[in-house]
């Protein structure tokens, strides 16, 4: 295939020679300043000297993917808001969680599936809303690592009876980093105990400052356990989704993120993604990080079969080549072909990464023992 030489590529990335020959060897391949390297151990040595590679003459599948999916424009339009629910142990999280899923997700009826999804949307009088259960999961930090964004809206809840803790803090932080704003639950006001102005006076101390103080954020009063406030929360969500003008091209070609996935006995791997472009059908090819595969059933959360699912919407995707990884990306693509080549070549990449990783431990360990 194309090659480089070595003294060429210490050229384009502005290195002395001897760096790039020190970083191949690290890697465990011996070449000197004169000698060609082929364009993948080329990309991956970019990779370790902390460079991007872009290769210009790459006209692999996953290229053709790239140009393809860039290819992809339309009509962008507005998108409900994806929110996902942080704050201290013990604050009210999953009570929360499970109060919106018990009376604002459609039930649905018997014959469906009855997995537990990790995600699920409500409809309000107002408007959709998406949320996300699992806010430690390995989504979250995949996608984080990639600096990619997952939500909109972050719903901070802190009980009125304990106040502001580490965790309420390292969330605020969190927002903060990601410029993902926030609005205030504050819960548990059913309790006797119950202070949800010493909340507020406490985030102040966060930079986090309530409308009523003449700040931008809006704090809602509830109680998780006995639905008060719920509503009104429901509604301070889209207000600041409002702000955000949340938009995403429908007609198209679907793409999105893998929230969990799992194997099934009976039905194989299952996904459950987020859309966040596109439409996503049944029938719809697809790669997904390192599988590939063709939608042969969608559901909802409620278990339900569904023909398509539009951007912020998460469903359950049946007809996976393997179980892709939370925190994979996934694309449609026009034909299987482009799908099988994209994901074998990603895997590949992937045991070719892997192996050069081990090939340069065993030399550092030779060269530990000189
Ligand atoms: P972790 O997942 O452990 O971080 O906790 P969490 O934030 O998910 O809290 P969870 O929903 O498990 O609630 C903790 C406790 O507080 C449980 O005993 C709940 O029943 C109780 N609780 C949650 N919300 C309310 C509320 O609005 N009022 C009252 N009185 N109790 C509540
Ligand atoms: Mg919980």
């Amino acid at each position: 295939g194309d090659s480089i030489v070595v003294a060429d590529l210490a050229n384009k990335l502005a290195l002395k020679g001897g760096e790039v020959v020190k970083a191949l060897f690290k890697m465990g391949v011996m070449a000197t300043i004169n000698q060609s390297i082929d364009h993948d151990t080329a990309a991956l040595v970019v990779e370790e000297l902390g460079h991007t590679a872009v290769r210009a003459t790459d006209t692999d599948a996953e290229s053709t993917l790239i140009a393809l999916t860039g290819e992809i424009q339309g009509e962008v339009e507005p998108r409900p808001p994806v929110v996902t629910i942080m704050g201290h142990v013990d604050h009210g999280k999953t009570s929360l969680l499970d109060y919106l899923r018990r009376t604002k997700v459609a039930k649905g009826e018997a014959g469906g599936i009855t997995q537990h999804i990790g995600a699920y949307h409500v409809e309000t009088p107002k408007g959709v809303i998406s949320f996300l259960d699992t806010p430690g999961h390995a989504a979250f930090s995949a996608m984080r690592a990639r600096g990619a964004k997952l939500t909109d809206v972050i719903v901070l809840v802190v009980a009125a009876d304990d106040g502001v803790k580490p965790q309420t803090v390292e969330a605020i932080q969190h927002a903060r980093a990601s410029n993902v704003p926030l609005v205030v639950a504050i819960n548990k006001i059913d309790k006797s105990d119950a202070n949800p102005d010493r909340v507020r006076q406490e985030l102040i101390q966060h930079e986090v400052l309530a409308e009523e103080f003449g700040g931008d954020v809006q704090m809602v009063p509830i109680s998780a356990k006995q639905g008060t406030g719920i509503d009104e929360l429901l509604d301070a969500i889209l207000l600041q989704a409002e702000v955000l003008e949340l938009t995403a091209v429908r007609d198209a070609r679907a793409a999105g993120v893998v929230i969990e996935s799992s194997l099934d006995k009976g039905r194989g791997p299952m996904a459950t993604v987020l859309v966040q472009r596109g439409t996503l059908k049944k029938g719809d090819y697809l790669v997904c990080g390192t599988q590939y595969g063709r939608v042969r059933a969608l559901f909802d959360e409620s278990g339900q079969q569904v023909q398509e699912a539009t951007p912020s919407i998460p469903v359950v995707v049946l007809g996976l080549s393997g179980v892709p990884d939370a925190g994979d990306d996934f694309v449609v693509v026009e034909d299987e072909r482009l799908a099988k080549d994209v994901a074998q070549q990603r895997e590949a990449k992937r045991r070719e990464t892997r192996l050069v990783k081990q090939a340069g431990n065993r030399m550092e360990d030779v060269l530990a023992q000189m």
